[in-house]
């Protein structure tokens, strides 16, 4: 993943790129760096671990020049030492990179030793220092070392004794030049960008640009000079401060009431839902949702939604596994992608790989400017607001009420739903910010669990139908930020071999509201009992009162229509995780091996 950042300023570099390396942390905190021309003379720092051990390492030995570029790492090729982080530097060149280059060992192997590090970062840039060496201008030998890639890469180049240049390139990853007043920079997002500029150029897969103070030249995949369009781009920065709250995500998954309502106003007139974008359900033979994660959850309980309310056949699969299948793709249906950032590489790969093929290309998406929002035929936003916890939590919500919204009009276009039902489902939605709030008084509760689930070794999350999903997501939720072993099952399923590991040391969740499904549900529950396994029921007052007997604790959750349960039962999953987390002393924001966005395949 990595973030990257290149500036051409009128004042300091280094603590500009510092303050824009803050909000890319985002996208990796394993190590980062920077390195600036001073005098024509190239210098870099860097440091292992999170951004405030290279500002710590500033101050001691600080860093001047004016033009610079800045990395913040998330690993893959090479452990996290400071060898392996970025910018890597041969001779005259220093570049920062985010993605994988394929045919590192084939370009290692025509290059001579010593390697300083294990990356596959570090043979680009040796790679065009021989270019210089040979007597290339920087340009060129950015260019010929580009020529020689494979795989996906952003990438920017800082030469030594030219204080007034930078190349970068695009294939896979994204990248964005701004422009301010006499100065221009280099951002994965516009993000990295906030507070330098607004005015930004995200370039097209394939392009590479040749960026001064004056401005910025590319050229497009085919080698020709293109002009692509400068957009205005306004981040919220506000919205990514912790107001008051100890974590990001605490303040995330308070922020649902509001961020629902907001995204709700988008898709809801009268009692009717009239979304933002057009689309049209009633031709499509069926639906095929693809997304990662969290992303992918919320698809899976979409796939519920769809199927009961529109009668739309729904298949959802994995974007890495999608893309590698030779998925049969069914020309009269529509493939819909699910993303917070909009960049996932699985998921946009597997986007371009439907493309032309399927009816089609809709996606669901939280960053309105993203690859996958501008590639889609509609993109449907969610406007959950910037997202910084790396656990993905309003977003969840924002696309499960999305998707919601979208099966419902999929109901009436198709048939399957009349006024009625419409404006009743409508309601429910309408009343959904208020449910969450009251869902969030569970919130001390939740604090008390999380002494007994810090301590155990495993935790088993349990649910039939939509709350089947939730149960992934609950699991997802807690071992990406607690670190502990969790894992999902249909509660139809516990008999056909996890029971196995049922015994009194093992909490079980149950995520079961009193609908059709509660009774056998509850079955379930009395077999896990019955091995002395550890109960922690989430249900509303009626499923408390008909199903909770014997059980270790209850979680009770505010009543509502069984349709809209997914939403209101996704804040139990973030609250156990949060606070599990909170008591075993993780870095919830920044949970080890993980970053926000995934870039990389
Ligand atoms: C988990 C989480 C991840 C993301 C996944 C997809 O809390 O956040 O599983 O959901 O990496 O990311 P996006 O939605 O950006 O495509």
């Amino acid at each position: 993943m990595c973030g990257i950042i290149g500036i051409l300023g009128d004042h300091q570099a280094a603590p500009i790129m510092v303050d824009a390396l803050k909000r890319l942390e985002y996208r990796g905190y394993d190590s980062a760096g920077i390195a600036t021309v001073n005098d024509g003379a190239l210098e870099r720092r860097r440091a292992v671990g999170k951004l405030v051990n290279l500002a710590d390492l500033l101050v001691e030995d600080p860093l001047a020049g004016k033009a610079g570029i800045g990395h913040t790492r998330w690993a893959t090729h090479g452990g996290v030492t400071e060898a392996n982080a970025h910018p890597h530097r041969a001779g005259r060149v220093a570049i920062v990179h985010n993605g994988i280059i394929e045919n590192f060992r084939e370009l290692r192997d025509e290059l001579d030793g010593p390697w300083e590090s294990e990356t596959d970062t570090e043979t680009v840039v040796r790679l065009c220092e021989t270019f210089l060496a040979a007597g290339k201008t920087p340009q060129e030998a950015a260019f010929a070392t580009i020529d020689r890639l494979r795989g996906a890469y952003a990438l920017c180049f800082l030469f030594e004794g030219e204080p007034d240049l930078l190349v970068c390139a695009r294939h896979g990853p994204p990248l964005a030049i701004g422009r301010g007043e006499g100065e221009m920079y280099v951002g994965s997002d516009a993000i990295a960008l906030a507070g330098l500029t607004n005015r930004i150029t995200y370039l097209e897969d394939g392009d590479r640009a040749v960026v001064t103070r004056a401005g910025a030249r590319i050229w497009d995949a085919d080698g020709h000079q293109t002009n692509r369009e400068e957009r205005a781009v306004y981040i919220d920065l506000a919205r990514a401060e912790k107001g008051g709250h100890r974590h990001f995500m605490a303040k995330e998954i308070h922020e649902q009431p509001q961020t629902l309502k907001d995204v709700l106003e988008l898709y809801i007139e009268g009692d009717r839902i009239v979304p933002p974008a057009e689309v049209d359900f009633a031709a499509l033979s069926r639906l095929t949702i693809v997304a990662c994660g969290t992303a992918h959850i919320a698809g899976t309980v979409a796939k519920y939604w769809f199927e009961r309310i529109a009668r739309l056949p729904v298949e959802c699969d994995i974007a890495s596994e999608y893309r590698y299948r030779d998925p049969v793709i069914d020309p009269a249906g529509a493939v819909m992608l699910i993303s917070q950032s909009g960049e996932t590489a699985d998921t946009l790969a597997a986007m371009r790989h439907a493309a032309g093929e399927a009816a089609s290309i809709l996606s669901v998406v939280n960053v309105p400017t993203s690859s996958i929002a501008r590639e889609s035929d509609v993109a449907f936003p969610i406007a959950a607001g910037v997202e910084v916890g790396v656990a993905s939590t309003k977003a969840f919500m924002n696309q499960l009420a999305v998707l919601l919204c979208l099966a419902i009009l999929a109901g009436r276009q198709r048939g399957t739903l009349d006024a009625e039902r419409e404006a009743e489902l409508v309601s429910e939605l309408r009343r959904l910010p208020g449910l969450v709030s009251q869902a969030l008084a569970i919130e001390s509760r939740c604090a008390d669990l999380a002494s007994w689930l810090a301590e155990a070794s495993d935790i088993l999350f349990l649910g039939r139908g939509p709350m089947f999903p939730l149960a992934h997501e609950g699991a997802l939720k807690l071992k990406e930020i607690s670190y502990i072993h969790a894992e999902a099952y249909a509660s139809g399923e516990l008999k056909h071999g996890p029971i196995a590991l049922v015994d009194r040391s093992l909490p079980v969740v149950v995520f079961a509201p009193s609908d059709a499904l509660f009774d056998k549900t509850v079955s379930n529950v009395q077999e896990v009992m019955a091995r002395e396994g550890q109960v922690l029921l989430v249900t509303d007052a009626e499923g408390a009162a008909a199903g909770g007997q014997g059980c270790r604790d209850i979680l009770t959750m505010p009543d509502c229509d069984p349709m809209v349960t997914p939403l209101l039962y996704a804040v139990p999953a973030q609250l156990l995780a949060y606070h599990t987390a909170v008591h075993k002393g993780t870095d919830v924001d920044q949970p080890r091996n993980l970053a926000k966005s995934v870039t990389v395949e």
